[in-house]
């Protein structure tokens, strides 16, 4: 059977007003495919000229309506972001999604501000090993040898010589090794210790070490170094009392005690209705400790100190229990 010759003007006009009839790019698209698509009868009659006049004929419909393809194309696309612009116009006034802010931590933060008053003073910040030889974290201190708080039932042993460090201390012994007098450091980080967890507890916590030696230092320059940093941390007005107490790396040893910033020493909750509220531990370096690391105790003198960061930043913040650093919950911590 011979095809009937293709009536051209006809497939035109069929293509045009399919192409304007087209109420969606969809719908245009499928238009494009039917007639000029590669499997088009116009695409095969193409492939097929030999004949100039035949070329002219379809090149001309197919120019014509790839225009007419590509104006409507224009229209409905317009059509499409007008009907979008008046659908769900933007409307600035509905909140945003907030976006979360990081933050330092709270323990990180008070870190930082004790660092600063001590920088301030011209103290140099240690980043001691967390792990200590028992050694360093109890022998060079002069702790005694029969002490519960070296039983694997207090300490976190790595093998007979190796403990994860129990206190901030022996970066006292660390540093009086790595160079000669004067020093003025403060270290502060992560301790260890086989404690359970409570709401004043924890098996890890954090403590700052300060340790300054030199010739002719007193408990008075203790006391004013102390006095300084209180009054940085909780204000001018506090007052610092020191009693006397023990420890085996210090003689004399205290612990001191600042007025309550809460209750200005009338007694409160905070305070216990003691006006005074407990910082740490300090005192002058004992002079085995001086020995132990081979300096000569009449020639050096110097104090220690020890403060848990923790607390301090439970005290300024009134946390009730300690286990809300570790937790991780940030309607917490979002808080600082
Ligand atoms: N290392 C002691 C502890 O963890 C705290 C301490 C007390 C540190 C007296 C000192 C000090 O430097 O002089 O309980």
């Amino acid at each position: 059977m011979v095809d009937e010759p293709v009536n051209w003007e006809e497939r035109e006009h069929d293509a045009t007003a399919a192409v304007a009839a087209a109420a969606t790019l969809d719908a245009l698209d499928d238009a494009r495919v039917r007639y000029l698509g590669r499997k088009s009868e116009l695409a095969q009659a193409l492939r097929g000229v030999r004949d100039r006049e035949s070329g002219i004929l379809l090149n001309g419909i197919r120019g014509r309506l790839e225009a007419a393809l590509e104006a409507r194309r224009g229209e409905l696309e317009r059509e499409q972001l007008e009907a979008a612009f008046a659908d769900d116009a933007f409307d600035v006034t509905v909140p945003g999604t907030p976006v979360a802010r990081g933050r330092l931590h709270l323990l990180t933060q008070t870190r930082r501000e004790i660092e600063d008053v001590f920088l301030g003073l011209g103290y140099s910040v240690w980043d001691g090993d967390e792990v200590a030889t028992v050694w360093e974290n109890f022998d060079a201190l002069t702790s005694d040898p029969g002490h519960p708080s070296r039983s694997q039932n207090d300490t976190f042993y790595l093998d007979a010589d190796t403990v994860l460090r129990t206190h901030t201390s022996p970066d006292q012994i660390r540093a009086l090794q790595a160079s000669p007098p004067p020093i003025y450091m403060i270290s502060p980080g992560r301790c260890y210790r086989r404690d359970t967890p409570d709401a004043t507890h924890s098996p890890t916590f954090l403590q700052v070490e300060a340790l300054a030696v030199d010739r002719h230092i007193t408990l008075a320059d203790l006391r004013g170094t102390v006095q300084y940093l209180v009054r940085e941390l909780f204000g001018q007005e506090r007052e610092v009392r020191m009693r006397t107490s023990f420890f085996p790396f210090t003689e004399p040893s205290v612990e001191f005690d600042i007025t309550c910033f809460i209750c200005g020493g009338a007694g409160c909750g905070t305070c216990k209705h003691s006006g005074w509220i407990e910082m740490g531990g300090a005192g002058c370096v004992d002079p085995d400790v001086f020995r132990n690391v081979g300096l000569d105790p009449a020639e050096w003198s110097g104090f220690a100190f020890g403060l848990g960061i923790e607390r301090i930043a439970m005290l300024r913040h009134g946390l009730p229990d300690l286990r809300a650093f570790w937790e991780n919950d940030l309607r917490v911590l979002g808080q600082f």
